[in-house]
């Protein structure tokens, strides 16, 4: 138990983040008509080395050309072990309108990964007098980034969300699978000769969410690339969300309703923490601390659970 209360992350609807190839512009006014919270415009591992430049200037370009309406717009730069990635920083804050808000930094390996990209952005929003001050969005894809997750997620008051990305950190892990994300065929159990799948990815989803709710950040869980499996799609969201993870990449846009109808909670949802708090209000006014609710206990505790279901809805609500 800490005295400490624990950092609210910032209110804002983050229930699914559309990416889409900096290279292909075509895209670019689908994706600000999609029902995509959080717009993620790629320069990263969707644009081939010789695209580079194009898509940076495309990216320029379309911040201030296309209306994105009332959603977060990020464009995800290139690792800092590339030779693009600060050129990214300068000329996306140098060039671009104050329409930008926020950038995403891929393959975080340690807090002074965030600090650089910190110290850059700080210099060019002075020099230019950028007065919106960018957020940031890392994700934790490599062995390094999921061992060093608690200085990640601590390591710049720019920082607002945090993603698994699978498919790299599958790679750096060495884990035997080119899936990304989703049920992985020889990661099973024996019970009866009768095979079952655990969940891979599991103990990763956990530690970013403790991470981000340690340090007031959003945890988000990144692709699912089989875009022709709604079924693992969906499955793969609601253990998420059962996590605590708040939303879900789609990298197609078949994907976007799929995560809004996860990440947004049901009527019954609501219905039921609205009557849990009803149940605890009256149990208040009797003096008692616990009382039955359709059979089970629900106490002083439940009250958090179930205003972490009605604080969610009121926030969407409301946006
Ligand atoms: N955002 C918005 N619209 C998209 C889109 C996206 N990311 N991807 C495809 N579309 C559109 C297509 O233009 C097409 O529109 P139309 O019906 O008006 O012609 C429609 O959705 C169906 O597209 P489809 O033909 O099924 O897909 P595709 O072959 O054009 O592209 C991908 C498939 C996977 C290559 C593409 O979706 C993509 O590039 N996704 C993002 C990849 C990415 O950014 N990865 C980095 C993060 S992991
Ligand atoms: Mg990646």
């Amino acid at each position: 138990m800490s005295f400490r209360a624990q950092p609210a992350p910032i209110a804002r609807p983050n229930r699914c983040q559309l990416f889409g190839p900096g290279s292909r512009p075509a895209l670019f006014e689908k994706m600000a008509a999609s029902a995509a919270d959080v717009i993620n415009l790629d320069l990263e591992d969707s644009v081939a080395p010789s695209d580079k430049d194009s898509a940076r200037a495309n990216i320029i370009a379309a911040i201030g050309a296309v209306d994105w309406g009332s959603k977060t717009l990020s464009v995800r730069i290139n690792g800092l072990d590339t030779p693009y990635w600060y050129k990214d920083v300068v000329d996306l804050l140098e060039q671009s309108s104050g329409r930008l808000d926020q950038i995403m930094i891929p393959k975080v390996g340690c807090a002074a990964d965030v600090y650089a990209v910190d110290a850059l952005v700080t210099a060019i929003e002075r020099a230019k007098g950028r007065t919106k001050p960018i957020t940031f969005e890392v994700i934790i894809e490599s062995a390094a980034g999921i061992a060093h997750v608690e200085e990640i997620a601590a390591a710049s008051p720019r920082l607002v969300a945090m993603s698994l990305g699978a498919a790299d950190f599958a790679a750096s892990m060495g884990m035997q699978t080119t899936g990304i994300g989703g049920t992985q065929e020889n990661y099973y159990m024996l019970q009866g000769g009768a095979k079952h799948w655990p969940d891979p990815w599991h103990w990763a989803q956990a530690a970013i969410v403790a991470a981000c709710r340690t340090h007031g950040v959003l945890p988000v869980d990144g692709p699912f690339g089989d875009f022709s499996d709604d079924e693992g799609f969906l499955a793969q969201a609601r253990r998420c969300a059962t996590l605590g993870m708040v939303g879900k990449w789609a990298i197609h846009p078949k994907q976007i309703a799929l995560a809004n109808s996860v990440f947004t909670p049901s009527e019954a949802a609501v219905a039921e923490a609205r009557e849990i708090l009803a149940a605890m209000a009256d149990a208040k006014a009797r003096g008692e601390g616990a009382t039955v609710y359709k059979g089970r206990l629900v106490d002083i505790a439940s009250i958090k659970q179930a205003e972490v279901i009605v604080k969610q809805a009121e926030m969407l609500a409301a946006s």
